[in-house]
C-alpha cells in the first residue's frame, strides 16, 4: 500500500500528503529524503520501522501534523538508488561496506588520540575507541557473511532457505542499532564540548557520519533489498 493519500486544494492542483497511518518503514522507502527527517527526530526507521507515523510522533512527543508537513515538503526526486537486486547489491558494497571499512580505522585512530590527550577532562569520551573497535570487528564479520554467502545467493535469484541468512542478518542489524545508540551516548549525540580541539570535532563528525551511513545502509537492506527475496 502506498504511503500517500490524495488531497485536492484550490484551483484545482493535486498534491499528495503522507498518511498518518503509513508505517515509518514504507515512508522511508517511498518518500525520498524521509530518512533524514526521521533521523533528525530520532525516529527509528531501520529497526522498529513497523510503527505508524502517528505512533512514532506520539512516542517522540511531536505533533504528527508537523512531521507530515516536513515529509510533504520533501522533493519528489528519488535520487539514484538502483532497483534491480544485482545493481542494488553492488551499490550497497561500494557505497556502504567499503566506505565503513575505509573510515572506521581513521575514526578509531582519532578516538585513541582524543582519549589519550584529554583523558583528564570531565567530558572525555572514555571508552569510545574500544566501542569503535567493537563496531568495526562486528561489522567486518557481518559484511563478510553478506558478501560471501547471502549476496551470492541473491545474485543467483534466491532460494527457499534464503529466509535463514536473511533472518540472521536482520537480527545482527538490531545489534548494530544498539551499538549506534551507545555511540550516540558516548559522544553526547555527536556534539563536542565547547572549545574542543579540531581532532575532537573531526572525530565526532566521523561518528555522526558513521551513524547516518550505517542506518541508511541497514534501511536499504531491511526494507528494500531483503523484501525482494522473502
Ligand atoms: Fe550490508
Ligand atoms: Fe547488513
Amino acid at each position: 500500500m502506498g504511503v500517500a493519500t490524495r488531497r485536492f486544494i484550490e484551483n484545482p492542483t493535486e498534491v499528495f500528503m503522507i498518511s498518518q497511518d503509513a508505517t515509518i518503514r514504507d515512508i522511508a522507502v517511498e518518500r525520498p529524503g524521509a530518512t533524514a527527517v526521521f533521523r533528525r527526530h530520532k525516529i527509528d526507521f531501520c529497526g522498529n520501522g513497523g510503527a505508524s507515523l502517528s505512533q512514532a510522533a506520539l512516542q517522540r512527543g511531536l505533533p504528527v501534523s508537523e512531521l507530515q508537513a516536513e515529509l510533504d515538503d520533501l522533493t519528489a526526486d528519488h535520487g539514484d538508488l538502483p532497483t534491480d537486486p544485482e545493481s542494488l547489491i553492488s551499490h550497497i558494497i561500494t557505497r556502504y561496506h567499503d566506505v565503513h571499512m575505509a573510515e572506521l580505522p581513521e575514526a578509531l585512530r582519532l578516538a585513541r588520540r582524543v582519549e589519550a590527550v584529554h583523558r583528564a577532562k570531565a567530558d572525555c569520551p572514555h571508552g569510545l575507541a574500544d566501542h569503535l573497535a567493537l563496531i568495526s570487528d562486528e561489522l567486518q564479520g557481518h559484511q563478510h557473511k553478506e558478501e560471501a554467502a547471502l549476496f551470492p545467493m541473491m545474485r543467483q535469484g534466491g532460494a527457499p532457505m534464503i529466509r535463514l541468512p536473511i533472518a540472521r542478518m536482520l537480527a545482527e542489524h538490531v545489534d548494530v542499532v544498539e551499538q549506534l545508540d551507545e555511540l550516540a551516548r558516548l559522544t553526547t549525540d555527536f556534539t563536542p564540548p565547547q572549545g574542543a580541539c579540531t581532532t575532537w570535532r573531526a572525530l565526532y563528525e566521523m561518528c555522526r557520519k558513521l551513524d547516518e551511513d550505517l542506518r541508511e545502509h541497514m534501511h536499504i537492506e531491511n526494507n528494500i533489498l531483503f523484501p525482494k527475496f522473502v
